[in-house]
Parts: structure tokens; sequence; C-alpha cells
């Protein structure tokens, strides 16, 4: 009866309301998010509206994103398949949650997105409207109809009267996503993986070959284990990235190609520009290195990859990671103090590492220098031989173990 579209007034997703509004005589209400893809969203009003539409959203979900969704997971130290940085999943949950709100102030009944029944973002967006609204009803047209070629789209496009001007003028070659967090790149030449990227595919930084001879220093500071300010300037969680994605773009940070498991089965070829998250990964691993237990950080290492698969396979809502969540933050209270980061040819290197009031780390006791502080040299020796115990009862009695 009336279906909510995530809607990013591209040639795909034209196609879709047209499609919706044929298929199933239904009204189509449109949402188009500002996650920070850097795009202007203006025209996308002025698509819809010329399809016909009466109720059209636009929102500006910066804050939101950055603040809810990946300040918490990079709490985590969160790297999917020991690489990706999750940019695109952290976006979908959230896209997921205002589909759902808006469906309930339109007396909406339906959602519909523009993801292919092939990849993880249809799982990402159901999976969170299903957690949200167990009543909703989903359209993935990708699954039913059979304009499954480029041709095809073209010529329904065509027949319908949408406009073909490719989105941002010069039509790329390939499947992309951007927002705050990440621009990734997907399809066309990529899908060998063995051919290496035209340099001219990146769009966020400059390569490390080309970025300046001198290196950039940067001081980050922490709260409950966010960056709350750089170089001593206090900025939102949406500003931190964007300046943090400048700094980093400009020093050739942040940059990756991989293969990785979707979780529908199949592998994929994926590149991915993160250049803030590259370097706030680092740098929060250096800031938790001081503050936190031991075995704490260790826990926290083993959960991470559990939660970044997690969040990649679209699990956001899911009690499970809300529970973990709650731990990680727990942790993070004293993860407080800042971070000296030099920024070099696509390198990032902590060079400084400092805590007023949740240092753990002890000079006293670190120290090679001088030997009678609080810690015994003494005390290893039956430390050690306690921790041989079984290994010497073994040996002595010849037990081999391979
Ligand atoms: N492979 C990445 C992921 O699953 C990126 C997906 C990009 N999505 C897109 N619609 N182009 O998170
Ligand atoms: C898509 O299939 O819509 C994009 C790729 C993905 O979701 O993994």
């Amino acid at each position: 009866k009336k279906v909510v579209l995530a809607y990013s007034g591209g040639l795909d997703t034209s196609v879709i309301l047209k499609w919706l509004q044929e298929t199933y005589g239904c009204e189509v209400v449109t949402f188009t998010a500002d996650i920070g893809q850097g795009e202007e969203l203006e025209p996308a009003r002025a698509k819809a509206q010329a399809l016909g539409i009466k109720e059209i959203y636009i929102d500006d979900l910066k804050e939101e994103f950055a603040r809810d969704f990946v300040f918490p997971m990079f709490r985590a130290n969160a790297i999917y398949e020991g690489e990706y940085l999750l940019g695109t999943s952290i976006a979908r949950p959230l896209i997921a949650k205002r589909l759902i709100e808006i469906t309930r102030e339109t007396g909406a009944d339906a959602i519909a997105h523009g993801a292919t029944g092939k990849g993880n973002d249809q799982v990402r967006f159901e999976l969170g409207a299903y957690a949200l609204r167990p009543d909703i009803k989903i359209i993935a047209p990708w699954r039913e109809w059979d304009l499954n070629s480029r041709e095809k789209l073209l010529a329904y496009a065509e027949r319908h009267g949408i406009p073909i001007e490719m989105k941002r003028g010069k039509a790329s070659p390939y499947s992309m996503d951007a927002n705050l967090l990440h621009i990734s790149y997907e399809g066309g030449i990529l899908e060998d993986p063995w051919a290496e990227p035209e340099e001219d595919m990146w769009r966020w930084t400059v390569s490390p070959e080309k970025a300046p001879d001198k290196p950039t220093y940067v001081e980050l500071s922490y709260e409950r284990g966010d960056i709350v300010a750089v170089d001593g300037e206090r900025l939102t969680p949406a500003q931190v990235l964007a300046k943090l994605n400048r700094l980093g773009g400009e020093n050739g940070i942040g940059r990756l190609d991989i293969v990785e498991n979707r979780y529908v089965g199949m592998k994929s070829r994926g590149c991915y520009e993160t250049p803030g998250g590259t370097i706030m990964l680092r740098a929060h691993r250096a800031i938790e290195s001081l503050t936190l237990d031991r075995e704490v950080a260790h826990l926290k290492d083993e959960l991470m990859p559990r939660y970044a698969s997690l969040i990649y396979n679209g699990y956001w809502w899911s009690p499970e990671r809300l529970m973990l969540q709650e731990l990680i933050d727990a942790s993070q209270a004293t993860v407080n103090g800042e971070v000296k980061v030099k920024l070099y040819k696509g390198n990032v290197t902590i060079v400084g590492r400092k805590s007023e009031n949740n240092s753990l780390f002890d000079m006293n006791i670190a120290t090679f220098e001088d030997d009678r502080g609080a810690y015994n040299q003494k005390d290893a020796e039956g430390f050690i031989k306690l921790n041989a115990l079984r290994m010497r009862i073994a040996a002595q009695k010849g037990l081999k173990f391979v």
C-alpha cells in the first residue's frame, strides 16, 4: 500500500521507484540520507518530485552515523578478516533504522532497497529492518525483476522517461559506495583479482608515491575511547572523521585491495579508501596500550573478530552485538589521554602516547636502570618454576607430545 524506498537519486533507484509504482501500484515515499558520501542531495529531491513523489525525506545523518555507529565500532578495534574496516557494513544498520522510523511516520507498511540478491547489503538492510519492525514487508526489486543487465535497465529508464544522465557527470566503471568512513570500489576490472586498479580509480587519497616528502604530525585526544579533539581543537565525531580523512588522504593513508568472503558465500574483490579510520584504529590501540589492563585488552582482542563478523554479516541490531557493545563500552572508562601520530607516505606511525590519570605504565617498575623498586627480580624465579612444573614432570617421565 505504501512503501519507503532508500533512494539515492541515481539511475538504479530511480528505475526502482518507477518499477514499484508500476508493479505494486503503491504510493512511494523516498528517503535519501547524507551520511557523508559527498554528493549533493537536492538533485535527489528534484528527481523524486519529477517522478511524482509527494513524501520526500532528505536527512542529514552524518553526526548520528559517526557518533552512534562508527565511534562505537572503533572502540572495539573492529576489523573484518584482518583487513576491512567495515565502512559500508556499519552504515547499513543506520539506513535500516531510519527506513523503519519513516514507515511509522508515514503509515507505510513496506520498505524497498536497491541492493542486489548477490551481496551483503541486502542482508544488512533486511536483518536490521526485521529486528526493528517484525511485521515489515520488504521489497528487493533486484531479486524480483528481469532487468538484470545494464541494457535492460537503460531501456526501461528510456521507456519511462527517466533521465539517463549518469550520476556525478563522469560515469564510473565501478560499483561504489561512500560515506564519512570510507569509499569502496567493486566490479569492473576489479572482478579479476589479479588486475591492479588504475591509479585514477582512487578518489580520496593520493598515492603514497605522490604524498608529501615531509611527515604530518597529529595529536589525538581521547575520552572514554573516543577521539574528542584533534591537535587540541575539540571536534564532534563527524568533524573528527572529516578532518582525519583529509589528513590521511593527503598522506596516502588507508588504501586497501582485498578479496573478502561475503556472507552469502561467495568471494569478492574490493578496493577501499579509509584514511581517517586507518589512523583511528592505530591510535586507539595506542591509547589502549597504556590504559587497559592486559587481560581486558586480550579479551577484547579475542571477541573482536566475532564482533566484526556480526557487523559485516548485518547483525548490528542483534542481542549478541548489543551485549558485546556493553562490554566493550565498559572497558573504555579508563581509555583517556593523548596519542601523537606521524603520517608519512601511506604510513601511520605512533610516536607518543600519554594519559594523565589512567596510565597503567609505571616507569619505576619498567625501568632497566634501577632495581630497588616495587619489582623484585627474585619473585620471577618461583613464577617461572611453577609455570614450568607440568613440563618438567612430563620431561622427567620421558613423555613426548609430537
Ligand atoms: N564489500 C563491502 C561490504 O560488503 C562493500 C559493499 C559495497 N556496497 C555497494 N553497494 N557498493 O561491506
Ligand atoms: C550489492 O550487491 O548490492 C552490493 C554488494 C554487496 O552488498 O555486498
